[in-house]
């Protein structure tokens, strides 16, 4: 039997731990809170947890502007929670990621606090300093402003991609490759199984050239431009790093390259990434034609590779899918069923098992400089004022708390929460939806059709993304698996696929 590695087989789920559950009543999510409820995550079925960062921040990118990579924020709680809830995690049979920030510190880094200082200290050459602008690059969240900002102390310009609190590391320096690795070595010496890595194709960069013009005049920003050949190198070393230790360590790199012949070249030769993200899935609109097209084009450029396809929906930077698609329920549940019967390994993020849509957040509220704090909203967990969290929460709740509750809808047979934990038991219990081969059905109408198929079991997945019934003739004389709309009746024994109906089938 072919080795299958855990991160392929595995479904991941993202947890935002700032608004995920509250231990001690500050109102913020937390590690202590995050294994209490270990329990929900295993009675979902989900293999992974990938935490967004946890470690000590002055928060102004909230966590993603890292003051220490080998420390846990207070907010947070401690190590010891930390390794705790590895403990807990790996007791459970769960893995867990951790979120590493490989492009940028916080200014509040002790390495940053020094390298400003002057030009000729020990860490002078740990950031990005010019005499002046070296390119015309924007930064993200300042709406087009420059990726350069005058540092009056020094009296020259450092470089960040993000916010100016988030100057960018300058890996060039083989001392920050060095720190950095280290970084990773501390957690994978605690235990961790692996690491999402953020912007990370951004730890390589072609300062002496521009970006398309056109490109500032619209205030897009330099990430995603960015593609230097020298992060191939990089990301080697950093596999190395991983493939040092037992256990399969991995990494899923945030590859913001909207350009998925691009993107897949991150995966090397099988010695870079094990996976990256493809933001272009991401954003392509629930259509049947586009979602074909886009799917086909993902599998065409990883397939020669070898290389393992991602597949993602939601998560804490975007508007969350349900709502993107239009907010209906049924959409909703049709596109749990494609996550999750794609050939690739899904990324869950929290509060998608419950059909959120993204919280409206009153003018006075609002705390992120990126704007995205509608779907970073706090999970809710029961159908109480308070939705079982100790304290009024950082954020407003989503829409719908009342029903839209994790308590609520365990009891609801029929929720959307129950059709992802059916879902991801079927999955477990069919591996060629796991591990299985992929053909697309062609179809020109609005009918998303797939087939996977392992060891002679064959699975067919039909999405029908139209407003009236269709007929999907492969369907007819199978046995029906699971309909996101909980119609047992209608396929299966019939080929009709209702509007809004999303089918998993066995073919005979
Ligand atoms: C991508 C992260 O997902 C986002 O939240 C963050 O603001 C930027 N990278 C900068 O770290």
């Amino acid at each position: 039997m072919k080795h299958v590695p855990w991160w392929q087989s595995s479904v991941v789920y993202q947890i935002y731990p700032r608004s995920f559950a509250d231990s001690n009543g500050d109102g913020i999510g937390d590690l202590q809170g995050i294994r209490s409820r270990l329990d929900y995550l295993q009675w979902l079925g989900i293999d992974v947890i990938w935490l967004s960062p946890v470690f000590q921040s002055p928060m102004a990118d909230f966590g993603y502007d890292v003051s220490d990579y080998c420390a846990i924020d207070p907010i947070f709680g401690t190590l010891d929670d930390m390794d705790a809830l590895i403990s807990d995690c790996h007791a459970r049979g769960l893995r867990l990621m951790l979120d590493w920030v490989p492009n940028h510190t916080s200014d509040q880094h002790r390495w940053f606090q020094q390298s400003r200082v002057d030009s000729t200290n020990p860490k002078a050459d740990w950031y990005v300093w010019r005499d002046e602008p070296a390119n015309n690059w924007c930064c993200s969240f300042t709406g087009g402003g420059s990726a350069w900002d005058f540092d009056e102390g020094r009296q020259q310009w450092y470089l960040h991609c993000f916010l100016p609190e988030q100057p960018d590391l300058n890996w060039d320096n083989p001392e920050v490759e060095q720190a950095m690795h280290d970084t990773l070595r501390f957690w994978l010496d605690r235990g961790v199984d692996g690491f999402r890595m953020d912007v990370v194709h951004l730890i390589g960069k072609q300062l002496d050239r521009d970006d398309p013009v056109r490109a500032v005049a619209r205030g897009l920003a330099h990430v995603v431009f960015n593609d230097a050949a020298v992060t191939h190198e990089r990301l080697r070393g950093i596999r190395r790093v991983l493939d040092s230790y037992p256990g399969e360590r991995a990494s899923v790199g945030e590859v913001y390259l909207l350009d998925e012949a691009a993107m897949a070249t991150y995966y090397g030769n099988n010695d870079e990434l094990q996976l990256s993200f493809n933001f272009s899935f991401l954003w392509t609109k629930w259509d049947a034609a586009a979602l074909r097209d886009r799917i086909k084009t993902t599998l065409s450029h990883l397939a020669p590779r070898g290389a393992w396809p991602t597949w993602v929906l939601s998560n804490h930077d975007v508007p969350r899918h349900r709502q993107r698609y239009g907010s209906s329920e049924e959409v909703a549940r049709m596109a749990a069923v494609m996550l999750l019967t794609l050939s690739g390994t899904p990324f869950m993020y929290q509060g998608e098992e419950l059909g959120l849509v993204d919280a409206l957040i009153p003018a006075d509220r609002v705390v992120d400089p990126g704007g995205r704090d509608g779907c970073r909203a706090p999970l809710p967990w029961t159908a109480d004022h308070l939705h079982g969290w100790p304290h009024d929460p950082w954020l407003p709740f989503p829409p719908e708390p009342d029903t839209r509750n994790v308590e609520s809808q365990q009891h609801d047979g029929t929720s959307i929460l129950n059709l992802y934990r059916h879902m991801l038991g079927i999955r477990r219990s069919h591996p060629a939806l796991r591990e299985g081969g992929f053909v697309m059905i062609e179809r020109d109408d609005d009918v998303l059709a797939f087939e996977r198929m392992l060891n002679g079991e064959r699975v067919v997945v039909a999405l029908n993304l139209g407003d009236v019934g269709r007929t999907v003739d492969v369907l007819g004389g199978t046995t029906l698996l699971l309909s996101s709309l909980g119609l047992a009746s209608r396929v299966g024994t019939t080929s009709v696929l209702a509007a809004h109906e999303a089918a998993v089938v066995v073919l005979a």
